[in-house]
């Protein structure tokens, strides 16, 4: 009896926070009650500092007004797992999720999410690297601000630091202001060597930056580098979402699970009247993810000092925290969570392999 009242509390109770449910996160439950004493074990395949500050308190103080006499403990434990790729066996050397940040067109702020996602993410003390595959536009680089050079060890590149992540630019290999003259599948090629050398130090996620677009480029990346899952990102306005769509289509073909789509520049609110208005347009993602089965990460606002702490080398998400910087760590935990319920990767407990 006791048990199913437990059971119904954690299938209704909400993260104040992320407003999410214990099956919604994916969160393993272990329930053991005897005599006057109640434990209660949770296990997340997923970043928990969050949890730990807002869930834990939250749903111990309901447990505690349903069993007041009771002594009831809840524990979260953190245990992020490597879930399958599009090829069969096992992932990318050192990386135990690889997540491609894709968009059908450029600049609706793919890099500006990729790093920030990134950057809330190491900030929850999970292991978390970028790898810069924008190949035309590398702003990885400018995003993370200065770093030391790449360092050379033996045959391998090692990421750069910042930020407490791990990263990797072709923009980091060469001269900033040289331009890259080289065509495509010469593009390509560049870019998978540049993957295959570069040693990443045990990822918990690697987020790739794609070039915009849905040409034979991306469709080469995407097929040749084991991904386990990726984000869309998109502006509201038709001419993006329907360039988006391309892009659920391109992973769709090559079986890589869309873990759900980001609408950046949703609205903007004016910094000197606080007016809140949608600059372009409004539902266009909610309604691809109607169209297409996938989930709404959430919502990014146009700011100007998102578009500032980019440029100055310092994201968002690494500010001090605030409304702004919770719209971030909101976005992060949604992703992460959504690849937490994924199918995991067995053969991922050897040896990894690495990309020719
Ligand atoms: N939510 C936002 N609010 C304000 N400026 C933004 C936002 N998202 C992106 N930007 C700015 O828009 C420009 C394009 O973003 P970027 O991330 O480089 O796009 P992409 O990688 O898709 O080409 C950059 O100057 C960036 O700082
Ligand atoms: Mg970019």
């Amino acid at each position: 009896m006791t048990l199913e009242a437990v059971k119904n509390i954690l299938d209704s109770f909400k993260d104040p926070f992320l407003n999410l449910t214990a099956n919604e996160m994916h969160l393993e439950q272990k329930i053991v009650i005897e005599k006057r004493a109640m434990t209660i074990n949770l296990i997340a395949g997923f970043p928990i500092e969050l949890l730990e500050i807002n869930y834990k308190p939250a749903l111990l103080n309901e447990l505690q007004t349903h069993f007041a006499k009771y002594q009831i403990t809840v524990a979260i434990s953190q245990f992020i797992r490597a879930h399958k790729t599009q090829m069969a066996g096992k992932g990318l050397r050192g990386v135990k999720n690889t997540i491609a940040v894709a968009s059908g067109k450029g600049g609706v702020g793919k890099s500006t999410v990729t790093v920030n996602l990134a950057s809330a993410l190491a900030r929850l003390g999970c292991r978390v690297g970028i790898l810069d595959a924008d190949i035309y536009g590398p702003s990885i680089p400018l995003m993370l601000g200065q770093t030391d050079p790449v360092q050379i060890s033996g045959d391998h590149y090692l990421p750069v630091l910042a930020h407490g992540l791990q990263a990797m630019s072709i923009g980091y290999l060469t001269q900033t202001d040289q331009a890259l003259i080289w065509r495509g599948p010469m593009l390509a090629k560049s870019l998978i060597q540049m993957l295959d050398i570069t040693l990443w130090d045990e990822l918990d996620y690697l987020f790739i930056d794609l070039p915009p677009g849905t040409g034979d480029i991306q469709l080469t990346l995407v097929q040749k580098i084991p991904l386990t899952a990726a984000i869309v990102v998109t502006t509201p306005q038709n001419v993006a979402t329907l360039d988006a769509q391309k892009a659920i289509k391109m992973f769709a073909t090559t079986g890589i699970d869309v873990l759900g789509i980001i609408e950046n520049m949703s609205t903007h609110v004016c910094s000197q009247c606080g007016h809140e208005e949608a600059i372009f347009g409004s539902g266009g993602a909610l309604e691809l993810c109607a169209t297409h089965h996938t989930t709404l990460l959430g919502e990014l606002p146009l700011d100007g000092r998102i578009r500032e702490q980019c440029d100055n080398g310092t994201p968002t998400a690494t500010q001090q925290p605030d409304e702004l910087t919770d719209v971030f760590f909101k976005v992060a935990m949604r992703s992460v969570i959504e690849l937490a319920g994924k199918p995991i990767n067995y053969a991922d407990k050897f040896p990894r392999i690495v990309v020719e």
